[in-house]
């Protein structure tokens, strides 16, 4: 199997009304959630860029019909999945800090989105157990995955969004080469790369 770059033709429309007060209100408990005694900038939860997020995912509900079931991994305050929840998606996350996971519900709550967030990783217990957790990354490795809170395994989403630090991107390409569907999307957003997407398709992965 193999990811193959998917071009997702991105419009840029105004955001509608209810995008931007959830994203009002997402920005506001970011910004006291760093403001803590004691925080420490660079570990832990980072914003990925939601009005970009939102172009893509919106994009994809566009040309992609099919792909109705979101996983966010890292979900962080849910902002990601509480989008795709305004899209009409079913939607899901995964977050390691449970301080995070109260927060991302109350969020949901107070917008009235259906999006369900467990706390847990993201990781399969398998992917770790392959040896993998000594590797350098800011991605808790090591930790029980959460998708049988979910009552899903990794292969039963068509699109999977994440933020990955640029030294992470393959690892979580590899996760999800390993974990996903067939067709699956893996949607990712980082600094550096900006908005990327992948499809997973079955042949051998080409020498890169
Ligand atoms: C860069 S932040 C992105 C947050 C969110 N997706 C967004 O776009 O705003 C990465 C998040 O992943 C979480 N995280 C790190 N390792 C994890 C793991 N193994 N499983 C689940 N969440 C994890 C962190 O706590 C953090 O909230």
């Amino acid at each position: 199997m193999q990811l193959v770059p998917l071009q997702i033709a991105i419009e840029p429309a105004p955001l509608p009304p209810r995008v931007v007060t959830t994203l009002a209100s997402a920005r506001a408990r970011i910004d006291r959630w760093f403001a803590q005694p004691g925080h420490q900038t660079g570990i832990g939860f980072i914003p990925s860029d939601y009005e970009q997020v939102w172009h893509a995912l919106a994009a994809i509900r566009r040309e992609h019909p099919d792909a109705r079931r979101l996983l966010e991994w890292g979900s962080g305050f849910g902002v990601v999945a509480g989008l795709g929840a305004l899209l009409g998606l079913d939607a899901h996350g995964i977050e390691i800090d449970g301080d995070l996971v109260t927060s991302a519900n109350e969020l949901l709550a107070e917008h009235d989105l259906r999006a369900t967030i467990v706390q847990g990783s993201f990781v399969p217990m398998d992917f770790v157990d392959a040896g993998l957790d000594d590797l350098e990354t800011r991605t808790v490795l090591g930790q029980p995955d959460a998708y049988d809170k979910l009552g899903r395994d990794l292969d039963d989403f068509d699109l999977v969004f994440a933020y990955p630090w640029p030294t992470e991107e393959e690892l979580y390409r590899e996760i999800f080469r390993r974990g996903a569907d067939y067709g699956a999307i893996l949607l990712t957003w980082s600094c550096q790369e900006g908005m990327r997407a992948h499809r997973k398709v079955a042949g051998a992965e080409r020498p890169r």
